[in-house]
């Protein structure tokens, strides 16, 4: 029994010396160290041995199971640095190679004039906030003074996505959001995407962009609504420019204005871009109508404010002589590589 598992371990020991790949090794543990393996075979028959052989064969069988195992696990790891080396030598990289060119982007004209207008109005103390694009009809028109006859709730300007759902057209539904969750003081902007059911031209899109401004608090008067959009304008078309202000009418501002700044193209004697005007109209804006603070539960006797709508496409397209607002749309890579 002896020589037998003596002939195993060398037999065992010379296979896994010349074993290929981890398959091979695989099945020489199982022809050898297996249930139904050469050493369990022998260990099997150990039970006619006498008393004092046993231990001594057990022990001898111990060692060469042992032994087995031991090549075993180094024919292993042999294996694995071969197949390691293997790779390495294939997979090396060649840095002399030319890399892959990246094209950087850049921001887009509307998203440039926006974090201007950011700037401004965070430097006066104003805050940022967000309303969502989808919206009911009571923030987009009834909280805001709109009468249920009013044109705007008509279906030709408005995008209605259901019985109360629509695309907001305009971002003065972010005035009664920040009104219901916040106290005054209130000073914030709330810029974003708006939409109305406009033919495309080169002026009107049925998506744009605008920002939304709101400030409410004791003691607000038209002077503050002043003094805030000159100081807006000056420091967005320069301390140069000149502006103005015109009587309009909003359902939700009382009184309202619209206002113009002059020019930058032509400084104000009339070009194309201002349509020989020498004013370029810029925003909207009011003192908020005592019936909008009171829908938000601001008592209109203690409380004062005013809000304004700026058109950021607008902006863009003064600022950077675009001539075709379509252009903001299209991501056209040539157009939008240029800012
Ligand atoms: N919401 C108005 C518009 O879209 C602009 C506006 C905002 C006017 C706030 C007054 C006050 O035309």
């Amino acid at each position: 029994m002896k020589q037998q598992l003596e002939q195993i371990r060398a037999t065992a020991l010379e296979a896994l010396e010349r074993a290929q790949n981890e398959q091979e090794i695989d099945a020489l543990r199982v022809r050898f160290l297996g249930k139904k393996g050469e050493l369990t075979a022998i260990l099997k028959q150990m039970g006619g041995l006498s008393p004092e052989q046993r231990p001594v064969v057990g022990q001898l069988a111990n060692e060469v199971r042992a032994d087995i195992e031991a090549a075993i696990e180094r024919a292993l790891s042999a294996r694995k640095e071969q197949a390691l080396a293997e790779r390495l030598q294939k997979e090396t990289v060649d840095i002399t190679m030319p890399g892959k060119v990246c094209q950087i982007g850049g921001l887009h004209p509307v998203n440039l004039v926006l974090e201007d207008l950011i700037d401004v109005f965070q430097s006066m103390g104003f805050d940022v906030v967000d309303g969502p694009e989808v919206e009911t009809e009571y923030y987009n028109f009834t909280a805001l003074n709109v009468p249920a006859d009013h044109p705007a709730r008509d279906m030709q300007d408005t995008f209605f996505l259901g019985k109360d759902l629509l695309l907001r057209s305009q971002t003065s539904c972010a005035q009664i959001r920040t009104m219901e969750t916040r106290k005054p003081p209130i000073r914030v902007i709330c810029p974003g995407r708006v939409f109305r059911a406009d033919e495309v031209d080169a002026t009107h899109s049925p998506v744009f962009h605008q920002c939304e401004g709101l400030v409410v608090d004791k003691g607000i008067t038209m002077c503050d609504l002043k003094g805030v959009l000159e100081q807006f304008a000056h420091e967005i078309y320069g301390p140069d420019t000149k502006v103005r202000f015109r009587p309009s009418f909003f359902p939700f501002t009382e009184p309202s204005v619209e206002v113009d700044v002059s020019c930058a193209a032509c400084g104000g004697k009339g070009c194309r871009v201002c349509k020989d005007a020498g004013w370029i109209e810029i925003l909207g804006a009011g003192m908020v109508h005592p019936n909008v603070l009171r829908y938000c539960g601001i008592d209109p006797e203690v409380y004062s404010g005013f809000a304004f709508g700026i058109g950021l496409d607008r902006l863009a397209t003064t600022r950077y002589k675009i001539s075709d607002i379509r252009l903001l749309f299209e991501n056209d890579l040539r157009f939008l590589s240029q800012f």
